[in-house]
């Protein structure tokens, strides 16, 4: 009865020039592992249920990335999308046709991009969670303690009384508040990250739909005739046009009022950002540089500084501390570690002028 969901739509722009429109952050191995982040994440779900039952949703462009990177997927679990229309659209999809398949599964929702160091912790998290979905009608998230008041998160505010097991109720959802928002959640100390890893039975995140994004939730229950069928992929090229861009944290989760949260701690990140990337990499000569699948970096006087650069060209860095070093294919970045903010604006820049 179990299924998952996951999600691998989303273009990664921080990770530029690595993360490039056509080949987005899940698709590359951007730790230097040996697989890319959208293998690890189906491999973790492979003990969660069999892999018929494993579903991506991800634009029509990256379908041949998918069954390039995941040989073994079957092209009927890839969902294409034909324009991103952020998380809330993504999952109605998935949901609606899976109910077809099995109107009484139960789901989690996840995406594809996120690093996981423990993984048996969050194979429980996640089979423990299954469990009270398919006895209770709730939306389930994994919140994870937060660091710092990072505005790129949902911060989860939860009641003190244990549900079941380690699962409480949720108070308040606040997606992406504010920096001085965020910096109150994590000053009071009953604020968790959401993980934005979700878990539900169908009758329950259906419901949820059809009441908080009720025409969205139309245009997908419509398509039901057409699922699995040659006609699907024209009925969904109209569908994403008559929906809005909305992520499910916006559209469902601020507003849903039975939600529970399991705090968890399984070493997570979603690997936002190139220092995040930094922080998570163990591997750092004793300055605190990390080179990733460059074999040919030369470092005189330079520390705490992140390359990746080809592996087959000769890198030298004199005299820097605090720097990202990145190339791909026609572009190099060089940009200070701490204002690495700045690489969305300078996207939107190289976009405009090349
Ligand atoms: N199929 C599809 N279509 N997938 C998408 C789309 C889309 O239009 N947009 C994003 N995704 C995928 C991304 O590839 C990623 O795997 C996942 O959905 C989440 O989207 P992000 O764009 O990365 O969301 P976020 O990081 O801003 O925020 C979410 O995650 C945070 C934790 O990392 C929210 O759930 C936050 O509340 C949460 O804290
Ligand atoms: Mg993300």
């Amino acid at each position: 009865n179990n299924y998952v969901v996951i999600m691998a739509g989303g273009v990664g722009s921080r990770f530029w020039p690595v993360s490039r429109t056509n080949f987005p952050k899940q698709f590359i191995d951007i730790l230097g592992t040996g697989k890319t982040l959208i293998q690890q994440t189906y491999d973790r779900f492979k003990d969660i249920c069999p892999s018929e039952n494993i579903f991506f949703v991800t634009n029509e462009n990256y379908r041949e990335i998918i069954k390039e990177q995941l040989p073994d997927v079957i092209d009927d679990n890839i969902l294409g999308e034909p324009v991103m229309r952020n998380t809330a659209p993504c999952i109605a999809y998935a949901c609606h046709k899976i109910s077809k398949i099995n109107s009484d599964a139960c789901i989690v929702v996840a995406p594809s991009d996120h690093l996981i160091l423990q993984e048996e912790v969050f194979k429980n998290n996640i089979r423990e969670s299954l469990e009270l979905a398919a006895k209770e009608d709730v939306l389930i998230t994994l919140g994870i303690v937060p660091s710092r008041p990072d505005t790129g998160y949902g911060y989860i505010q939860y009641n003190n009384v244990v549900v079941e097991n380690s699962f409480y109720k949720v108070k308040t959802f606040t997606e992406k508040p504010d920096l001085e928002l965020a910096k109150t959640f994590i000053a009071s100390g009953d604020f968790l990250w959401n993980a934005g890893i979700f878990v539900w039975n169908m009758n329950t995140i259906l419901a949820a739909f059809n009441k908080y994004l009720p025409e969205m939730n139309e245009v997908f229950s419509e398509g039901k005739v057409y699922y699995n069928s040659a006609r699907e992929i024209d009925f969904i090229k109209t569908a994403y046009t008559r929906c809005k861009n909305i992520s499910i944290d916006y559209g469902v989760m601020e507003k849903a009022e039975n939600v529970y949260v399991r705090p968890s701690d399984f070493g997570w990140s979603d690997l936002g950002t190139w220092a995040s990337v930094y922080d998570v990499k163990k591997d750092k000569d004793y300055v605190g540089n990390v080179v990733i699948d460059s074999n040919k970096v030369m470092m005189y006087d330079s520390a705490n500084c992140i390359v990746r650069t080809p592996s087959e060209k000769l890198v030298i860095l004199q005299g820097l501390d605090g720097y990202i070093v990145v190339e791909e294919d026609d572009v190099l970045m060089i940009c200070k570690k701490s204002e690495e903010q700045e690489v969305k604006q300078i996207v939107a820049d190289v976009k405009q002028k090349f």
